[in-house]
């Protein structure tokens, strides 16, 4: 997506300038072209000469350098640019953005361009809260200005709290994300995504190897096209993509109550979930011990939470997952019918490069009308972007 682009990456002066290094190395591996400005104050931080080493571009500083006039001046940058990247975005930078004001040469570049800018704000959690700041970065959204929020944890300055820049590997796909077209723009799309844990006792559980990435690259495309997204996830070790509102659970049973709370919002609900088909009858409260040569387990079944989705569906879209390891076009078929959906996501998971834990997947697409899309190996990210087209597809047939 960021392959032969252009991209300018703003640097104002925060702790979080380290990042920006990391940044600026992920974006010339993604094959950009990228130079760097950087303000006054992010100079105290990092020196110019890292940046300019990894990005193989003069870093860019003074507004009235004649030298960098005379090498490239600020409207050829601005000109030049298919993306602005500001990270880490200072409560100053911001300030002067929203208010239009052009003091050195990032902010009057940013003034100059036509190119989408993504700003990715990194701050001390009082100056995130502060109602002038808010107001200025609700003003920059309304403008039209990308902005990738700031997560919550341990600050550089001591406090606890939201403004703590993305990783490197979030502001990325955001990023990229820019870039893809907003079809899913007013819709909610509620996405389950990894296993369910079904406990046996404080220390034991039944469940599967769903590892939450398919999921998890369907809400990410969402996101990035424009969807509300919902993310009801079981236990992964996934972090949650940027923007989308996200519900972890445990159990089947938790899944489901999610699941519910949230259907009346959703407008396509894709339950890419391995939910566990079965609980034990009985939670030990202790562990339980190996006293016993043997022992059964009595397990009872979960709620089947797509087939009730199905039984009332009322207007939406319903995509469901099937993971098989024989007879997969039979079996998906049946789900597809039995759960009453629009449309089913079919993989025989012993198949090399397709299943649960892997980057990749070679899935069919099922339809209602009984068509049937056979997809090659790709990325999950790639399987992604397929099901969302069919989902559009869906969307714009309904109307
Ligand atoms: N599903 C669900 N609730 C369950 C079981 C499955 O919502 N209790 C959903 C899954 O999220 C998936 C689809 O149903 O989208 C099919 O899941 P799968 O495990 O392939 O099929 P099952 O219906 O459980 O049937 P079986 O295990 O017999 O293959």
């Amino acid at each position: 997506m960021l392959q032969g682009k252009s991209v300018v990456l703003g640097v104002s002066g925060g702790i979080a300038v380290y990042k920006a290094v990391e940044l600026l190395r992920l974006l010339t591996k993604a094959g950009a072209d990228v130079h760097v400005i950087m303000t006054k104050n992010a100079r105290e931080f990092v020196t110019p000469l890292t940046f300019q080493t990894l990005s193989g571009n003069p870093v860019h500083t003074d507004l009235f350098s004649l030298y960098q006039e005379h090498e490239i001046d600020h409207i050829s940058l601005a000109d030049r640019a298919d993306l602005f990247i500001l990270a880490p975005a200072t409560a100053n930078l911001i300030g002067k953005i929203a208010h239009g004001l052009a003091d050195d040469l990032l902010t009057t570049s940013v003034m100059a361009t036509k190119a989408p800018v993504l700003i990715v704000p990194a701050m001390n959690v009082n100056m995130y809260e502060n109602p002038i700041y808010q107001r200025n970065e609700k003003q920059l959204i309304e403008f039209g200005y990308h902005l990738l929020e700031p997560v919550t944890g341990a600050l550089a300055c001591g406090w606890e709290g939201k403004g703590k820049m993305p990783s490197p590997e979030e502001i990325m796909a955001a990023a990229a994300g820019v870039f893809v077209p907003k079809d899913l723009l007013g819709h909610t799309i509620l996405v389950t995504a990894g296993p369910t844990r079904e406990e046996l006792d404080p220390v034991r559980y039944i469940s599967n190897y769903s590892s939450g990435k398919m999921g998890f690259a369907i809400a990410t495309e969402a996101r990035h096209r424009g969807a509300e997204v919902i993310l009801i996830a079981g236990p992964t070790n996934l972090t949650a993509p940027a923007g989308v509102r996200y519900v972890p659970v445990v159990s089947a049973q938790e899944m489901r109550e999610a699941v519910f709370d949230a259907l009346e919002r959703a407008d396509v609900v894709i339950k890419a979930a391995a939910v566990a088909d079965y609980h034990p009858v009985v939670r030990s409260t202790q562990k339980i011990k190996k006293t016993a040569d043997d022992l059964t387990l009595q397990l009872e079944k979960n709620p089947d939470i797509l087939a009730e989705i199905g039984q009332q569906k009322g207007g939406r879209i319903v995509v469901g997952f099937a993971a098989e390891t024989e007879r997969l076009l039979v079996h998906a078929a049946e789900k597809l019918k039995k759960k009453n959906l629009d449309l089913i996501v079919a993989n025989d998971i012993t198949k090399a490069g397709a299943g649960f834990d892997g980057d990749t997947n070679i899935v069919r697409l099922l339809h209602a009308d009984g068509q049937v899309d056979e997809l090659e190996l790709m990325s999950k990210a790639a399987v992604a972007e397929k099901i969302l087209n069919q989902v559009k597809r869906l969307l714009d047939n309904r109307k």
